[in-house]
């Protein structure tokens, strides 16, 4: 099993997992359609699945127009609120896609349907969990909860220190890191009481101000609809 971030740029990571034939990716970006096909056709690979560890409100995912194009499954937690979802899972699913075998677990707080995307040796975390001193996503957006968040954190004591974490937004070039990394050098590990990671987290949300996009995308991934005019683009 390969695992890349094949983002072209930006801080939104979007992985490509494949086994040399078959591709999956995680959390795509819209914007970066044409880029990933690039890519699928350079490697010869053929996209098999997407799925989305989250409704995402800081970018329009690609899941559910590449679902519809290239009628492949787009797979997320089974209550979410996002449509053109095809595939809903749990924690009692695990899907042999490619002959990788995929597991999820649940863990609300950055949004209601955040999950943990669990592969041989590799979680996908999204916005739940970040790579050392970035700590977690934020809490403060449509249907995040810090209350849950942080007992959401309990669920990375099921997996292995050597597990490599790949998270929703890292710096561009990062190395991955392992759990056991960040239980050294990921500050929220380190905290003993929901009190601390709460004035965290409002701080961290005081420095990261509104989210830029918020207005187009999370309407766009609730109604799995592209607007008629993206102003960023
Ligand atoms: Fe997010």
């Amino acid at each position: 099993m390969q695992v890349e971030d094949i983002r072209p740029s930006g801080w939104a990571c979007a992985y490509l997992v494949s086994n040399g034939e078959d591709a999956i990716l995680i959390d795509p970006v819209w914007d970066h359609i044409e880029h990933y096909e690039s890519i699928l056709r350079e490697r010869e690979l053929t996209l098999i699945a997407c799925m989305a560890t989250h409704t995402h409100a800081d970018h329009i995912t690609a899941c559910f127009s590449l679902s519809r194009d290239k009628d492949v499954p787009y797979i997320m937690w089974k209550d979410t609120a996002s449509l053109g979802v095809t595939l809903y899972v749990d924690e009692s699913t695990v899907l042999n896609i490619a002959g990788i075998e995929f597991s999820f677990h649940h863990v609300p707080g950055h949004t209601q349907d955040s999950m943990i995307i669990e592969t041989d040796n590799h979680i996908f975390t999204g916005d739940f969990f970040f790579n050392g001193e970035a700590g977690v996503g934020r809490d403060d957006l449509p249907s995040g909860r810090l209350e849950q968040h942080w007992s959401s954190l309990e669920v990375l004591k099921r997996f292995p220190e050597d597990t490599l974490v790949c998270s929703g937004h890292e710096p561009p070039n990062t190395e991955l890191q392992t759990l056991g990394w960040n239980r050294e050098n990921n500050p929220i590990l380190a905290m003993s009481s929901f009190e601390e990671f709460m004035k965290w987290q409002n701080e961290s949300a005081e420095k990261l101000g509104s989210v830029s996009k918020i207005k187009v995308a999370l309407p766009a991934n609730i109604f799995a609809e592209i607007p008629d005019e993206i102003p960023w683009l």
